[in-house]
């Protein structure tokens, strides 16, 4: 039976173009994830958009003399680049500020307000009297009241990664040089997070057994040091969701953003199914309790994913299907099974830093190497228990003495020396031919279907890639003892056995490898002479609602009914099968390349 899978991808925010540490933090193993469970054939949707409101983005369109609207699109529309560009292969990829996702953020809200989760209160603000407004989050940043960190933001440090009470900030001042600050009371809502921690807290200790170390112990440790304590999902900010009350007074205030982007997990595949015509089959994924959902985030993001998410999901129950739909049988949403947060990744030995230039940039490194270059040195490099380090050293190192040397080489060496001297065939071997050696290596490779499937199953994915790689160099050593380059003039029977033994190899390589490198694998499977491809394509499409039309990046895939072929098996590559004239996969990197980019950081 194929499981249903939900991706779900953090939201980056409209406000900074996308680096490698955003890309190995959190859409690149998602990606990678995603392609594996659709390769096993289950039915996966991927999802994510651009995180449109709140402070970041309005501070954004401020520094750069734009309107938000043109400022949030500009970033979603980069983003969409990026993916297309690393093959990050979302089913929907779409924006915080659509109509849709208005909807159902209200929902929501009204779910859990029905419920009792949600109450008003009045509270201490920072304002600015000479622009005659109140500031929320980003807007004050001074110096962290649990930490001591001058740069914290009135929400949020990212020093100490506290959650922070915006009053209690000490030398608070106003990012946009608003003059001095004071304290007024405002209104607001807020979740009752403390009523709903024995069910966080419950939801969290089942997880436990299959979550990492780094993400539970946070997130136990939090709720057991301080408790969840309730916290405010509306601001007095102009650009956001209206929230949904007749009220008068509420008209200047909107949801918080963290309220409700995260609600966007829920919004994105209705909007995925209303635009792919899939009606109501987003329900596949949300109510059902049997469906497996993954959130694939950066550490900074990890209470709102483990504990603020599951509360709100929790505490609208039913009641969200009652507003949402209609629906008065209605039943509760599903939770997220796993929440494989990554660590950060530095560069070069320092924080990655936009405003300093300190950063690999995504698109601007696509313009110099290939895509699965980037991706491989990013997953071998993946920040997955703690911290790691982009080197342009070792990017050059590992791209040739691995990638080139031990994969693309051997496929390449392989397919050559067979094209030209069986003619741009598989040559015909028996299965009953083969001796005992071809078998035992054939029986390694099926074996890597498990042991790899197993490591990609528990999100450790440096290891997967790892575990394939030394698959690949059991086959090296498999050409070196057995080699065919010789033997083609003596034995050129002997010769076929070992290269159509070794052509199965990679033709199972090549499967195992390709939620890791999809562009190349690619590639390979089209020179092994098959016509219909191993994965779909990405494509765009321009939504329009009521608040105006916003690009959205789909993927369109293989298979039937939503169901992909099952691929992660060991190769069944048919003797004879006519071939496809190959050509490397991967380029080799001239050593001058890591100070040639050295050079780039920082200007
Ligand atoms: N925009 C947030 C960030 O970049 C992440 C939001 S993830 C969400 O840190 F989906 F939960 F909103
Ligand atoms: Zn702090």
């Amino acid at each position: 039976m194929p499981e249903n899978i939900l991706i779900a991808i953090a939201w980056p925010y409209a406000n900074a173009e996308i680096h490698v540490g955003n890309l190995t933090g959190s859409h690149l193993p998602g990606d990678i994830v995603a392609r594996y469970h659709r390769l096993k054939g289950n039915k996966v949707l991927v999802v994510s958009g651009t995180d449109s409101h709140g402070t970041p983005i309005v501070i954004a369109a401020e520094r750069e003399g734009k309107s938000v609207e043109e400022v949030y699109k500009k970033y979603h529309e980069s983003f969409i680049e990026v993916f297309k560009g690393y093959g990050i292969t979302y089913d929907m990829f779409t924006t915080t500020h659509s109509e849709n996702h208005f909807k159902v953020s209200q929902a929501m809200f009204l779910a859990l307000q029905k419920n009792g989760f949600l109450f008003k209160q009045f509270s201490k603000q920072w304002y600015s009297p000479s622009a005659n407004k109140f500031l929320p989050d980003r807007y004050v940043e001074g110096t962290c009241y649990i930490c001591g960190f001058e740069g914290a933001r009135s929400d949020q440090c990212d020093n100490c990664g506290n959650v922070l009470e915006p009053e209690k900030l000490k030398n608070p001042r106003a990012k946009t040089g608003d003059g001095q600050l004071e304290l007024r009371e405002t209104e607001h809502f807020y979740l009752d997070l403390s009523k709903l921690e024995p069910a966080v807290k419950k939801f969290l200790e089942e997880r436990a057994p299959h979550m990492r170390d780094t993400v539970i112990g946070e997130s136990l440790r939090k709720i057991e040091s301080e408790g969840l304590k309730p916290r405010s999902i509306t601001r007095d900010i102009e650009w956001g969701i209206p929230i949904p009350t007749d009220e008068p007074g509420w008209e200047t205030k909107k949801l918080y953003v963290w309220f409700e982007a995260v609600i966007g997990y829920l919004s994105a595949p209705i909007e995925w199914a209303q635009v792919a015509g899939e009606g109501e089959t987003w329900r596949e994924w949300w109510i059902n309790p049997a469906a497996k959902q993954l959130h694939f985030i950066g550490k900074d993001n990890i209470f709102f994913h483990t504990s603020q998410w599951p509360a709100e999901l929790m505490g609208a129950g039913s009641a969200f299907m009652e507003f949402f739909a209609g629906d008065a049988n209605a039943v509760p949403l599903t939770l997220p099974y796993d929440v494989p947060a990554n660590q950060f990744m530095n560069l070069e030995s320092q924080k990655i830093s936009g405003s300093r230039n300190w950063a690999v940039w995504c698109l601007d490194a696509l313009t110099r190497y290939d895509p699965d270059a980037l991706r491989y040195y990013l997953t071998v490099n993946m920040p997955e228990n703690k911290d790691s380090d982009w080197d342009w050293t070792e990017f050059v190192a590992r791209n040739n003495n691995e990638l080139v040397a031990t994969w693309g080489n051997l496929a390449n060496r392989v397919l050559s020396f067979c094209y030209k001297h069986w003619d741009g065939h598989v040559p015909n071997v028996a299965e009953s031919d083969l001796r005992d050696g071809d078998r035992e290596l054939l029986q390694t490779i099926a074996a890597g279907f498990d042991s790899v499937g197993a490591e990609l199953d528990a999100v450790r994915l440096r290891s997967a890639l790892g575990e394939t790689m030394k698959l690949a160099t059991a086959v090296n050593v498999y050409l070196d003892v057995n080699a065919p380059w010789s033997a083609v003039k003596t034995d050129k029977d002997g010769a076929a056995k070992t290269i159509y033994t070794a052509l199965r190899a990679i033709d199972s390589l090549k499967v195992m490898f390709s939620p890791f490198l999809p562009f190349t694998c690619e590639r390979l499977h089209g020179f092994l002479g098959y016509e219909s491809p191993v994965s779909g394509e990405q494509f765009t499409e321009d939504v329009t609602d009521s608040l105006g039309t916003h690009k959205v990046l789909r993927y369109r895939g293989v298979g039937r009914d939503g169901i992909p072929p099952y691929l992660w098996k060991p190769s069944e590559l048919k003797p004879g099968q006519k071939l496809n004239q190959p050509a490397p996969l991967f380029k080799k990197l001239e050593p001058s390349v890591a100070e040639e980019e050295r050079g780039r950081l920082g200007s």
